[in-house]
């Protein structure tokens, strides 16, 4: 997408942004890829969607018998609920059925469950998807919906991102497997970075070099928290990643690295080449390595990375100790500045001056390596 078609672009106010088709199909391949059994026999529910929009839905109903499906249940939620509230216009979809109920229509959420095939054309897909009004709005921690969570096993959706902590709380409590998408920053979130750490959550295949673009409805929506292109009718949001607790096979590759002398002699990255030893941290015992690629494979002590590594992390390679915020020790800092300038982070010395780093992940080569 050209910059200049970006000249539009408008800041975003809300949430209601939809996942592209592509983007589900291409993540969800992902894990069939690497176990074409992991959907079978699988009752898979979709909540925060908009089964009439969504192509969570549309992707799970028309795969229905392909995945082995045993039930598909989509929840969404109730218009008058919702944060930003806008011009709200049921669908023809749900004005034409008999229990259309103009009321429910705004304060209730809706239910849409798939398991039959009811048309009888031998076939389940989209169009055997029953749907009813919701006992409440929809709202993921209500009872109602927690009720269907723990009924399922399998979550996927794309969660509002100002209560992503509390939905990784509620998969988490329920221990079912998952897969959503999130801000890749989230990863630093006091509630989900130990999951990280031991191995209970990681980072989905993923969207194209971070990059995510969503569908809008400008008509019924406002702009979303995003970059807006009018050409293409799609808000792009930058460091997307998808968060899960099923396996695929890009998790397993380690990253190909080069040694450290390999990596002074030849790293693309002007930082490293030339030098003659990577930076050590001063508030901790360990080496700064800024970019994921300028690992140095035959380093056995601890390296600070930045938040981008988790998108490559293999477990199978790297153990992750902590993060900066954790680990950094700031009495010396202290000692050194005589005060602290901002919360615990990782510094280096540079021409005689303390530098304060980005949030650094800190990791170390698996023994076994
Ligand atoms: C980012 S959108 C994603 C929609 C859809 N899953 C998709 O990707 O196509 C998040 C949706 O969650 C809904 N939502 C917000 N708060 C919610 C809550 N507490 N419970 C359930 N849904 C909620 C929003 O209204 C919005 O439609």
């Amino acid at each position: 997408m050209a910059n200049t078609n970006l000249a539009n672009a408008k800041t975003a106010k809300n949430d209601e942004f939809y996942t592209q088709y592509q983007d589900i199909q291409k993540e969800i391949n992902a894990y069939l890829d690497y176990d074409p059994n992991v959907f079978r026999g699988k009752t898979v529910l979709l909540p925060c969607d908009d089964p009439e929009w969504s192509n969570f839905t549309k992707f799970f109903a028309q795969n229905f018998e392909l995945l082995g499906l045993k039930k598909l249940i989509s929840t969404s939620y109730a218009p008058e609920s919702k944060k930003y509230k806008m011009p709200y216009q049921p669908t023809l979809f749900e004005t034409s059925q008999p229990y259309f109920d103009n009321d429910k229509s705004k304060t209730h959420g809706k239910i849409f469950v798939l398991t039959d095939d009811v048309t009888g054309d031998g076939r389940i897909n989209l169009e055997d998807l029953q749907w009813q009004y919701l006992e409440g709005d929809g709202d993921f921690r209500s009872k109602e919906i927690r009720k269907l969570r723990d009924d399922a096993d399998i979550i996927v959706t794309n969660p509002p991102f100002s209560l992503f902590r509390e939905f990784v709380a509620w998969l988490m409590e329920a221990e079912k497997h998952f897969i959503i998408i999130g801000n890749m920053n989230a990863a630093m979130y006091k509630e989900v970075f130990p999951l990280i750490k031991e191995n209970k959550i990681w980072l989905g295949n993923g969207f194209q070099s971070g990059n995510a673009y969503f569908r809008i409805d400008v008509v019924r929506n406002e702009y979303a928290d995003g970059v807006y292109d009018e050409t293409t009718g799609l808000v792009k949001f930058r460091n997307c990643c998808w968060y899960t607790n099923i396996d695929h096979g890009r998790r397993h590759q380690p990253i190909r690295l080069m040694t450290m002398a390999e990596n002074f002699k030849h790293s693309k990255h002007k930082e490293i080449r030339g030098r003659k030893e990577y930076e050590h941290y001063v508030n901790f015992e360990g080496i700064e390595v800024p970019y994921t690629d300028a690992i140095p494979c035959d380093y056995e002590g601890a390296m600070g990375v930045p938040i981008s590594f988790l998108d490559k992390y293999c477990p199978d390679q790297f153990e992750i100790l902590g993060i900066g915020l954790e680990l950094a020790n700031m009495d010396i800092i202290k000692k050194k500045l005589g005060k602290l300038n901002g919360g615990p982070r990782l510094y280096v010395e540079r021409e005689g001056e303390l530098v304060r780093l980005y949030e650094r992940i800190l990791i170390r080569k698996k023994q076994s390596q």
